[in-house]
């Protein structure tokens, strides 16, 4: 479909779906909402969904299903062994990446168990673009290190450069070097870095990791979970790309990966995850796991219901007007936001628009998480609730110090096909007040932390009463019902 022109109007990013069923919001007055978030230990996790008016949080899971998807889960072929639909999900994954040993997991992190446990060994060292938090999490807690080598531009705020996700190959030669080949069990690449932004990686970088990879014999693993908002900036940003279709590019990229993992509430718009093995010896080496942690091979965990509807999500994510929608609502935001001054993480990515906390808010000290204060802020002044991506999605170091995050980013997902343009401009709007008032938000600190994935359940509180005043400027503004 060509991009939709208008008469008299400035081109808009357009929704390529109507809504069928919907969901009924609520917006809080604003001083409940200081009371929830205090509730919450200001952990925007530990929120009520019936609590918020927009939630940003995540894409994870929550991304909006087709007629099609849904129709699909009424065949669902319910067997504990031997679903006809494993046989249909495996068919459908292997037409689109040409892989046909497929490992089914309940979700994302657990994919990430499954290859920790198989592969890595205490002390040894995976490489790669950039971390996500679960897939550190499973790595560390058998015993390895993670080495993070995405190129330094891709930590830069502000930038126009077309691929921030991508890898520093120098530096990826020279890290095998050092460590030795035997001692890096694999390198990962993760498309559409989560955790900078949301920022794509080009097919010629990832072709040239894989290549170093390979030189050295080491595997290589595709956490494929965001792929698609990748697939969507390779067509429309790299050379060469633009008229490649987005299967003929998923292939493209497929081939040159040993592993291929990914969380299907992300990628296939349901609730689900798969690693697909290229090799079968490996395939057998690791099937073991699936029935030890997630359930039996063909179902892996998942609900039947969920993985048909996975099927035909896969299907749509092969298809453009599908898969740009993100990414045109998120470069919109950005956009927006940028040209009124507030700190975004440029270009506009997949997954969310990020604000720059570390900028947004640069009167809060790192080790009074400024974009755990922000995110909290970010609710107060309009019912958002977003994610914190910066030091408290860190976990501590060895000797109890602080790892400080490389970048300070509050994430407002968008999650796909969810939200209007209206609701999207809403956000905006909220953002440039908050900005406006950036002086009132303070510090938080921990009041109850766990060692692990801290800013899952973690309870903190303000330094301060900077909620409550902040809530009073936004009433003066907005009246004591919004
Ligand atoms: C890049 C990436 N990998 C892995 C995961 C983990 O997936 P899941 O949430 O399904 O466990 C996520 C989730 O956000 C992700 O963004």
């Amino acid at each position: 479909m060509p991009e939709i022109k208008f008469y008299k109007h400035e081109p808009l990013p357009m929704e390529m779906h109507k809504v069928k069923i919907v969901q009924q919001l609520t917006l809080l007055p604003v001083d409940q909402r200081v009371r929830k978030i205090r509730e919450a230990g200001f952990n925007t996790f530990q929120l009520h969904n019936g609590d918020i008016f927009m939630d940003m949080l995540t894409d994870s899971g929550v991304n909006a299903m087709s007629d099609n998807m849904l129709a699909a889960m009424m065949r669902a072929d319910d067997a504990y062994a031997g679903s006809e639909t494993f046989f249909r999900m495996r068919d459908k994954l292997e037409e689109i990446f040409g892989i046909p040993n497929l490992l089914p997991a309940h979700q994302g992190r657990a994919c990430e168990n499954i290859l920790a446990t198989r592969f890595v060994k205490p002390d040894n060292c995976v490489i790669m673009n950039y971390h996500f938090t679960t897939a550190k999490a499973h790595i560390t807690r058998v015993g390895g290190r993670v080495e993070e080598l995405v190129k330094d531009e891709g930590l830069v705020s502000k930038s126009n450069l077309p691929f921030k996700g991508n890898i520093d190959l120098e530096k990826l030669e020279a890290c095998i070097l050092k460590e030795t080949p035997e001692n890096v069990p694999f390198i990962r690449i993760e498309a559409g870095t989560n955790l900078i932004g949301g920022q794509p990686i080009s097919y010629e970088n990832m072709k040239a990791a894989t290549d170093i990879a390979k030189k050295y014999g080491i595997l290589t693993v595709l956490d494929a979970s965001l792929l698609q908002d990748n697939l969507y900036f390779i067509k429309v940003r790299e050379e060469g790309m633009k008229d490649k279709s987005i299967r003929e590019i998923t292939r493209m990229i497929a081939d040159l990966f040993d592993i291929i993992y990914f969380s299907g509430r992300k990628f296939g718009f349901a609730r689900g995850g798969g690693i697909l093995v290229r090799d079968i010896d490996l395939f057998h080496s690791m099937e073991d796991l699936i029935p030890m942690f997630e359930g039996f091979l063909t179902y892996g965990g998942m609900s039947v219901k969920e993985m048909e509807a996975m099927i035909v999500g896969f299907d749509e994510s092969m298809e453009f007007d599908v898969i740009s929608q993100g990414p045109q609502f998120i470069k919109y935001c950005v956009d927006q936001l940028e040209a009124y001054g507030v700190p975004m993480i440029t270009p506009g990515g997949g997954l969310g628009a990020h604000l720059d906390a570390s900028q947004f808010v640069s009167h809060i000290p790192q080790q009074e998480y400024p974009a755990g204060a922000l995110v909290c802020a970010l609710y107060i002044c309009g019912g958002i609730r977003g994610m914190e991506r910066g030091t408290l999605s860190e976990e501590r170091n060895a000797d109890g110090s602080e790892r400080f995050a490389s970048m300070e980013l509050v994430r407002m997902a968008l999650p796909r096909r969810v939200f209007t343009l209206s609701q999207t401009e809403y956000v905006i709007d909220r953002v440039k007040w908050l900005y406006d008032h950036r002086d009132m938000v303070g510090g938080l600190r921990f009041v109850h932390e766990p060692k692990t994935l801290r800013f899952f359940t973690g309870i903190l509180e303000a330094t301060s009463d900077w909620p409550e005043k902040l809530a009073e400027a936004y009433k003066a503004e907005f009246g004591a019902d919004q």
